[in-house]
């Protein structure tokens, strides 16, 4: 499929296809961040946090799969071993073994904050670019995580 069958020109595509690799690969290891403090947690707040990673790591796996199709809506191949998204991230992968509760939140709050910096980005480019569909799908992700930002602060007592 090429871009042109959707109205939108290659070079319109190409500066916000980079970008939405870049966000697929550091979704990848923000993703296995939360399965490992979802396995990991421990003490009083175990049942909260085990479901709320639970809740976030099923929203990014749902989100990794939409960027990844939008990619190849876009005439593009998202990024899919894992060499690559080490490779390309700037999330990096933590120990969440022996990890206190409190720090695995924080540890998922500075990728929100990440993630959130690169789809500002990303919907910089799409509309400098007339890509509205991938605007809209990016603002979506980026609400998600807003949203979540307040909760896991309240959750940590932080203003
Ligand atoms: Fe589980």
């Amino acid at each position: 499929m090429k871009a042109e069958e959707i109205g939108l020109k290659d070079a319109q595509v190409r500066p916000v296809v980079d970008q939405l690799n870049d966000l697929l690969a550091n979704y990848h290891i923000h993703y296995q961040k939360l399965r490992g403090c979802h396995w990991n947690v421990k003490g009083k707040s175990f049942f909260t946090l085990h479901a709320k990673f639970e809740e976030l790591y099923t929203n990014a796996i749902a989100t990794i799969d939409e960027l990844a199709e939008r990619i190849l809506t876009l005439g593009k191949s998202p990024l899919s071993t894992y060499a690559e998204y080490i490779d390309t991230a700037e999330i990096e992968e933590i120990q969440t073994v022996g990890l206190q509760d409190i720090k695995m939140v924080e540890a998922i709050l500075a990728d929100f904050a990440a993630l959130i910096d690169i789809e500002r980005g990303i919907m910089e480019a799409t509309s400098e670019n007339g890509d509205d569909g991938t605007n809209d799908m990016i603002n979506k992700f980026m609400q998600f995580k807003e949203k979540n930002t307040w909760m896991l602060r309240a959750f940590c007592n932080m203003s």
